[in-house]
């Protein structure tokens, strides 16, 4: 029988991951569909907690209904129950539904394939922003067992209410000590929205910086951002954002579809297309 997956959130128009498994779908010649599925705010919570009346196998979730989904869920990973917040679910064989929260594997994921060793030069972290891909993202580090994550955030009271949670690892710090922090920072992550199309430029002086530190954007449009060209100018190595938002939807494929995928040249270059983003 065919086996349905589906991107669920209000609204899910504008989501890349019918493309991402589509394209998987196809290349490994699967009888399996990934459909679109706007779930209203107001019927959320009946829609995950009946899940199995879906007809799906299992879903991705976005924005809203990440953390009614976690909250409707039998079972979640440490992520999702460190984030209290789930992306990825399945139902298991005993009709149980399951809930991942696999943003900081895809963090994880792009670093590994595009900075291989990187986890071995990086004994301190900065991360800049603090909201859900932040979280992820420190998740992932601590997990890694990177020994310190700092935290730097425009609102610090945000940033000190979730790294709390990951201490003594993970420490929030004021942006106003910047420049301090980023001498003794081997991987720099932007989590903000700056640097996006549209928005103001991420305004940091990276001339503290070792140039060895590793520098990575979460924003991929566009692919480039003013962050990265200034690290990759003085010579900083750098990842750019968009394997992240491909490899955090390999494990639900997996899941799903009973092959783990992999994030190829093509499938950045299909990606890149729909963005309209220059590779
Ligand atoms: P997401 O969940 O996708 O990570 P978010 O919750 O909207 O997105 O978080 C956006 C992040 O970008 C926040 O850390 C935000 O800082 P505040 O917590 O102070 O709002 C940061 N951000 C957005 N615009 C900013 C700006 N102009 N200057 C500095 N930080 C900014």
């Amino acid at each position: 029988m065919t086996r349905r997956a589906a991107i669920t959130g209000y609204p899910v128009a504008h989501s890349r991951s019918p493309l991402i498994h589509g394209y998987w779908l196809k290349r490994h010649g699967l009888d399996g569909t990934y459909e679109r599925v706007a779930v209203e705010p107001a019927t959320a919570e009946t829609f995950y907690r009946e899940f199995a009346k879906s007809g799906l196998v299992g879903c991705n979730v976005t924005v809203p209904h990440k953390e009614v989904a976690a909250a409707c869920c039998d079972v979640l990973d440490d992520a999702a129950q460190a984030m209290g917040a789930a992306n990825t679910l399945w139902l298991d064989d005993n009709g149980r539904l399951m809930g991942a929260n696999t943003d900081g594997l895809g963090f994880l994921g792009n670093l590994d394939q595009n900075a291989p060793g990187w986890v071995g030069r990086c004994d301190t972290a900065l991360v800049l922003g603090a909201g859900g891909a932040a979280r992820a993202i420190v998740w992932a580090l601590v997990s890694r067992g990177v020994k310190k994550v700092l935290v730097a955030n425009r609102t610090l009271s945000k940033a000190q209410d979730f790294a709390d949670r990951f201490a003594p690892v993970a420490k929030a710090v004021s942006w106003d000590y910047l420049a301090d922090i980023l001498g003794r920072s081997d991987l720099v992550v932007n989590t903000t929205s700056l640097g996006m199309e549209g928005q103001p430029p991420l305004d940091l002086d990276l001339s503290p910086l070792p140039v060895d530190a590793l520098v990575s954007d979460i924003v991929y449009a566009p692919l480039v951002t003013p962050l990265l060209q200034a690290a990759h100018d003085r010579g900083n190595p750098t990842v750019d954002g968009l394997g992240m938002l491909l490899h955090q939807a390999v494990p639900g494929f997996e899941r799903w579809f009973g092959v783990r995928p992999e994030v190829d040249e093509a499938l950045r270059n299909l990606v890149l297309a729909d963005l309209g983003v220059a590779s």
